[in-house]
């Protein structure tokens, strides 16, 4: 069976109560292609606004969270209190946390061990700097950033894999379909060899970067790109166009 396509929308620290109800109210009476698994991930002061409102079908999810049990963590949310609010997922290690707020590869990978652990599905991002592309570094960035993960954890069923190179995000300058498929060929051919053949086969690997109505075609006609994590399309009416790529 080939893997589910599935399209995340990372609303990043945008929304207020009235733009994310607007948002979720499009989304609830969108005719969608029923085969997309859909995500939309608001910032965690509209999780509980967000899943209240939004349809059956269509799931939440955190941009973050920590890892550590509830406890003396001022400012962090735990696995268990998404969990408590029916959030069934989280982002870890979107390279604006892992760049402004500094966060490595150690720290994503125990993240990500803890969230699954508790039972949330994980949309694990990774990706390089334009440097590093053009110092011809791209795999060995993204498959370490990854390789983290794997020491920790076994598990991949409930991980998606989202490459998002830095260069492409809120650019408009996204990767060509060439680019894109390359690196999440070399993506899968990782999981083979340090995972599982399994995992390779069935984890989907999501493109981010610069995704809009116009370009999503294109991209989710490759053979390994399985669906999009989409930031600043997916708070316009044209999100529901790149759910329905493939249609
Ligand atoms: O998480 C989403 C990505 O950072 C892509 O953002 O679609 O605004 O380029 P963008």
């Amino acid at each position: 069976m080939g893997r589910q396509f599935f399209v995340g929308g990372n609303f990043k620290m945008n929304g207020s109560v009235k733009t994310i109800k607007d948002i979720v109210s499009h989304l609830n009476s969108a005719k969608l292609d029923e085969s997309v698994e859909v995500v939309i991930a608001p910032p965690a002061l509209y999780l509980l606004l967000t899943r209240e409102h939004l349809r059956q079908g269509i799931e939440v999810a955190a941009q973050n969270v920590f890892d550590k049990p509830n406890g003396a963590f001022t400012g962090e949310i735990s696995v268990e209190q998404l969990k408590d609010s029916n959030i069934t997922w989280t982002l870890l290690g979107h390279s604006e946390r892992r760049v402004i707020l500094q966060e490595d590869d150690a720290f994503v990978a125990n993240k990500t061990k803890v969230a699954l652990d508790g039972g949330l599905g994980v949309i694990l991002c990774c990706g390089e700097s334009l440097e590093q592309r053009e110092a011809n570094k791209t795999i060995d960035v993204v498959t370490s950033q990854l390789k983290a993960v794997a020491d920790k954890c076994k598990d991949w069923s409930k991980i998606v894999i989202a490459y998002e190179p830095i260069w492409a995000i809120g650019t408009g300058k996204v990767a060509t379909t060439e680019q894109a498929q390359e690196v999440h060929a070399a993506i899968r051919d990782w999981l083979k060899k340090e995972v599982s053949g399994e995992a390779a086969e069935k984890t989907r690997i999501l493109y981010g970067g610069s995704v809009s109505e116009k370009n999503c075609k294109e991209l989710a006609k490759q053979p390994d790109i399985d669906g999009f994590l989409v930031g600043g399309a997916s708070l316009k009416p044209a999100f529901v166009d790149i759910i329905n790529a493939n249609q």
